[in-house]
């Protein structure tokens, strides 16, 4: 079955409530997190998730676009993240896996996420223990922008290697999501779509998440 997650970073946050009970049908809610440092732009912090998760049923997705991320995982996770992705270009590989070991500690999911431009074998050496694997489908740190088809390849790879390896690993994809690019994605080995314009931007919300999952 394929799951949406809708980001909540095109929501309005002066009515994020309201925002995000308008995605209640969804699976996950995908909560793009930003220091200004590892990519251009500043979003939401560890506040903002521990008032989320409050209003929410929705397993929380938490997206860390953060530099050394392995600094605020614990964090995040006491906060109500149900699942951590980290970016594997944000810090060494020791620190990396120590990230990963600090939120299954914490008994959450844990995760990688590549960069565009980052191969997928940098996924390697942390599948074994990643409950999600996230392929950013545009450069991180904003949204709107237009979907990267040239990343199917790295996206099929890693289906593979999940499947040949049989790893509990959903395989999540990121940016320029719509119900025509979800085609792609879905053919390619995506089961988690993350959605935030093509979700927010709808007249027919539930419509819209529904059109997305088919
Ligand atoms: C970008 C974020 C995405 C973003 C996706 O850095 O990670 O989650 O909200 O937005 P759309 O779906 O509009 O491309
Ligand atoms: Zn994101």
């Amino acid at each position: 079955m394929i799951k949406i997650a809708p980001s909540i970073l095109a929501a309005d946050f002066a009515n994020l409530e309201r925002d995000i009970a308008r995605v209640a049908s969804a699976d996950y809610l995908h909560v793009d997190v930003m220091d200004g440092l590892f990519v251009p732009n500043i979003s939401v912090g560890i506040p903002v998730v521990q008032s989320i998760r409050k209003v929410t049923r929705l397993p929380l997705d938490v997206h860390l676009m953060i530099d050394r991320p392995v600094r605020y995982v614990e964090r995040f996770c006491d906060a109500g993240a149900d699942i951590v992705t980290v970016h594997v270009e944000a810090d060494t590989e020791e620190n990396t896996h120590k990230a990963l070991d600090l939120i299954r500690a914490k008994g959450k999911r844990a995760g990688v996420v590549l960069k565009p431009r980052t191969p997928a074998e940098a996924a390697l050496p942390f599948l074994d223990k990643c409950g999600m694997v996230l392929v950013m489908t545009v450069e991180p740190g904003f949204g709107g922008q237009a979907f990267m088809e040239d990343m199917m390849p790295k996206l099929r790879q890693l289906r593979a290697w999940v499947d040949q390896r049989g790893l509990d690993c959903e395989l999540e994809v990121d940016g320029g999501v719509d119900p025509v690019t979800r085609h792609t994605v879905i053919a390619n080995g995506a089961t988690v779509l993350v959605a935030g314009s093509a979700v927010y931007k709808a007249e027919d919300i539930p419509g819209r998440i529904q059109e997305l999952r088919g």
